[in-house]
Parts: structure tokens; sequence; C-alpha cells
């Protein structure tokens, strides 16, 4: 089929490019310039395991190919995946100016019956918004108008394009539906030729279809409830800590029962990225609007928002102030294997040590060059014990493979003091006190 994917970033690249593997034609749209200058030089504009490759080897098949003329993006489209990004607002609702420029362009170029979906993450009752605003605007073009939602992470979102744990689509008719389900068919038909991993033995993805207004809602109801279990895990960690329990033995033997389930249990610096955060809050205030009072959600996000607070205590505590200290910061994407930064924890981190006059080196594998545009005063370098060299203290932020192997007898010979605060629990206490550190962590004994 031939697909078009407006918006090139984390969600429109993986989508185009993994759509090109299910073997459409794809063409990929974005109206920044600095992201059409990369995409056209064969670069990506960003970083996500196994994304390169894959789209590398498309553009040489020919089936995946970016456009700078909208026009040519919008025309050929059978099927036109929205991907844009909806930013919180500071009232909390999602800002949708990025959604309506795409409207403008539909109703100027997209050819009859293009099938407009919706895969950004929108409130309730912006698809069917979107479909009546086509129809009104061209009357003459009978545009079917469906919803998507994506529920990629960042980190493994072409392994979770390709083996969703569902598909869901809402949709208002049998055509939608079919030509919907035709995009993903490879996807769920066995033997599934994953680029990824061969043979592919996993059972197909379900599709679970509705109207549109439930798709959008059981995105945001899916987000916000994985948001909810972070927050359980950090409310129980300081707990811990106030009673002297170790919170990680807490949750271990809660997700050891199958209706908990381990996943997203996880005590430390609370969630970030560009989805929980935003869309914790956009549901919140989608509630309020529709007359319900959510503050469950408002809970979940207080409880997300003193999470950093919790960590600088700890820090300060230990090192005895952190004005004029030299502080290790290993970490800050929002979480592994992505270079994204979007209301990383560690973006608040700098900035409070920052605030109280502590001298900061940085060491991340990907999102060095991001953070550095905002923190100009923050010292990088991609050698963690160099990051560590003649450091008061280590604070980790984000659970990076390699960090969870470093030479402590290494670091200890680089550091001044012999002091780190674990903000993911993701280090051995054991292993630390034995090369003569003081450990904290969040909710954890010393
Ligand atoms: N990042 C994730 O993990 C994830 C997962 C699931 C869903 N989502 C949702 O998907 C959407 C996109 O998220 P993202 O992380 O890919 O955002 P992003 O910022 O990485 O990408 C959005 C892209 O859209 C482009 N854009 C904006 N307006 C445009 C327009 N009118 N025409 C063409 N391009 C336009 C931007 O330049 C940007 O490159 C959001 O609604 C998000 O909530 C994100």
């Amino acid at each position: 089929m031939k697909v078009s994917v407006i918006g090139c970033g984390y969600v429109g690249l993986v989508t185009a490019a993994c759509l090109a593997e299910l073997g459409h034609e794809v063409i990929g749209y974005d109206d920044d310039p600095g992201k059409q200058a990369a995409l056209e030089a064969g670069r990506l504009p960003l970083f996500e395991p196994h994304l390169e490759e894959l789209a590398a080897r498309h553009r040489r098949s020919g089936r995946l190919r970016f456009r700078r003329e909208a026009a040519e993006a919008y025309g050929a489209a059978e099927v036109l995946f929205i991907c844009v990004n909806t930013p919180p607002l500071p009232t909390g609702d999602a800002d949708l100016s990025a959604l309506g420029r795409v409207a403008r362009y539909i109703v100027a170029y997209a050819p009859p019956a293009t099938l407009v979906v919706t895969k950004s993450t929108v409130p309730v009752r912006t698809t069917p918004a979107l479909a009546a605003r086509l129809a009104s605007e061209r009357p003459d073009n009978p545009f079917q108008v469906a919803s998507n939602p994506e529920f990629l992470r960042e980190g493994t979102a072409v392994r979770d394009f390709l083996h969703p744990y569902r598909i869901v689509l809402g949709v208002s008719s049998k055509t939608a539906e079919k030509k919907l389900r035709a995009v993903y068919q490879p996807l769920l038909e066995r033997p599934f030729h994953c680029p990824l991993h061969q043979p592919c033995t996993e059972p197909p993805p379900p599709v679970v279809v509705t109207d549109a207004v439930t798709a959008e809602l059981i995105k945001h109801a899916a987000n916000s409830f994985l948001a909810l279990k972070i927050s359980y895990a950090n409310a129980l960690a300081d707990l811990c800590d106030l009673c002297g329990a170790d919170v990680e033995k807490v949750v271990e033997a809660m997700g050891l029962d199958p209706r908990i389930g381990p996943q997203f249990l996880r005590p430390g610096l609370g969630f970030g990225g560009f989805c929980l955060p935003k869309d914790v809050q956009a549901f919140y205030r989608l509630a309020e609007r529709s007359g319900y009072d959510f503050s469950l959600l408002w809970e979940v996000d207080r409880i997300n928002q003193q999470r950093v607070t919790r960590f600088l205590d700890k820090a300060r505590e230990l090192v005895g102030g952190l004005g004029g200290k030299t502080i290790a910061v290993l970490g800050l994407s929002f979480k592994p294997d992505t270079d994204d930064i979007r209301f990383a924890p560690s973006l608040a981190v700098l900035e409070g040590l920052l605030r109280e006059g502590a001298r900061v080196r940085a060491s991340d594998p990907q999102a060095m060059e991001k953070t550095r545009s905002l923190f100009p005063g923050v010292a990088y370098t991609r050698d963690p014990y160099q990051a560590a060299l003649g450091a008061d203290c280590l604070l980790l932020l984000t659970e990076w493979e390699e960090f969870l192997h470093l030479d402590w007898s290494r670091m200890g010979q680089a550091m001044k003091r012999h002091l780190v605060v674990d903000g993911r629990n993701c280090l051995d206490p054991a292993v630390l006190k034995a090369s003569g550190f003081t450990y904290r962590a969040m909710g954890r004994p010393g």
C-alpha cells in the first residue's frame, strides 16, 4: 500500500521504517527543516536501536523515501499516519496545534478516500473532531478517519512495533478496518519474517477493534496505569526509607503475584520521557473537563514530581551540602537505549545541582549532545571514569547497561570521596560496600 507518515520523530520514523519492512511504499514527511535536511542527507535525527539499519535497508530497497514537499507526501497517500507531537500546554492539556497544521494539508493535498489515521496520542474525541473538520472543509472528498494509538517504547521501539502486545483499531466503518488490517497483515501472519529475530515463534498480536473515542481512551488509560504503578512503587520507597525496610524486596515479592506483575513496579527517580508525564496530565484534564474527578492521577503526578527533590535531599545530606562540590552524573536520557531527554529527571537534577553551586561532570552513551545545549555549564565526557575523576559524589540517574558493570575499585581510585547515590536502585550495594563506598538508594537501606 502507499503509506505516508507525517511527523518523523521517535514514533514516525519507527512507523515509517517498520511499515516499509512490512512491504509498503512509504513516504515520510516532517516540517522541521533541520530534520528534513538530516533525513535527506541519509542521517537519522535521533537514536533508536535497530532503526538506522532498518531505515538504510529500505532507502536502498526504494520502499522508504523522505520528501520535503508536503504536496508529494500528502498527495500520494492511500493511508496517512499522523505521528506529530502533542506536547503539554501550561494547563496540562495536549497542544493540538501540530495536528491542526496537518489537517490543513490533508484538506489541500490528500487524494479522495485517503484513510487518515491518528497515531499521535490525542485526547478523547480528537479523531471524530478531525473527521468532522475534514468533512466540512472537503465535502467533496469522503476521507475515512481512524484512531490507531501507538504503544511502542523508546529503546525497544522497533521490536515493539513489530511485536506489539496488541493492535488497537478505532474505526467507524468496515472499509477503514479492512484497510488498517491490510496495513498490519504481515505482522498478523505466521511465519512472520521479523528482521530482528528469526524464526519468529511468538503468537500474532491480538487486534482490538473499537470506535475512535474508545481507542483514544485505551491509550491514555494504559499509559496512566503504568505511571500509577511507578508512583505506587515510589510511594513504597519513601515509606521504606522511613521504616528502614528494603523496597526492592517489597516490589520483588509483590511482582511475583501474577495479578500484580513485576513490570513498571520500579522505584527510583520516577517516570520521564515524552509520554507518561504529559499523558497523565492530559488524561487528568480530560477527565476534569468531562465531569469526572480523577484525583488519583493528580496524586500519581504529585508523587512523581517529588522524586528529584527526594533524590537531591539524599545527595545533599550524604555529601554535606552540594555547593562547591564536584558531582559526577551518570545517565542523562530519561531511560536507557535512547537519546531522548524530554522530561527526563536528569534535567531537574542538573538544574538543582547547578543552582546549589555544584560543579557537575556528566556522562551518557547517547544523550550528551542534546543535554549540552540546555546545560552548557556542565562538563561532558563519554568516559564514566573520567566523569568520576576528583568527584565528591557520584549520582546514577539512568540505568544504562554499561553503568551496571563499572569497575568500582577503579571508580574509587578516580573519585575524591567514595559516595554514591543510586537513583535507579540498579547497583549492587554489596559490591559498592566491598569497594569502600557509602551507598544510598531510593527506599533501600544503605
Ligand atoms: N515517543 C514515544 O515513546 C511515544 C510512544 C507512543 C506514542 N507517542 C505519541 O506519538 C506522538 C509523537 O511522539 P514522538 O515522540 O514521535 O514526538 P517527536 O517530537 O519525536 O516527533 C514529532 C515530529 O512531528 C514533527 N511535526 C510537528 N508538526 C508537524 C507537521 N504539521 N507536519 C509534519 N511534521 C510535523 C516534528 O517536527 C517532529 O519531528 C505524540 O503524540 C506522542 O505522545 C510517543
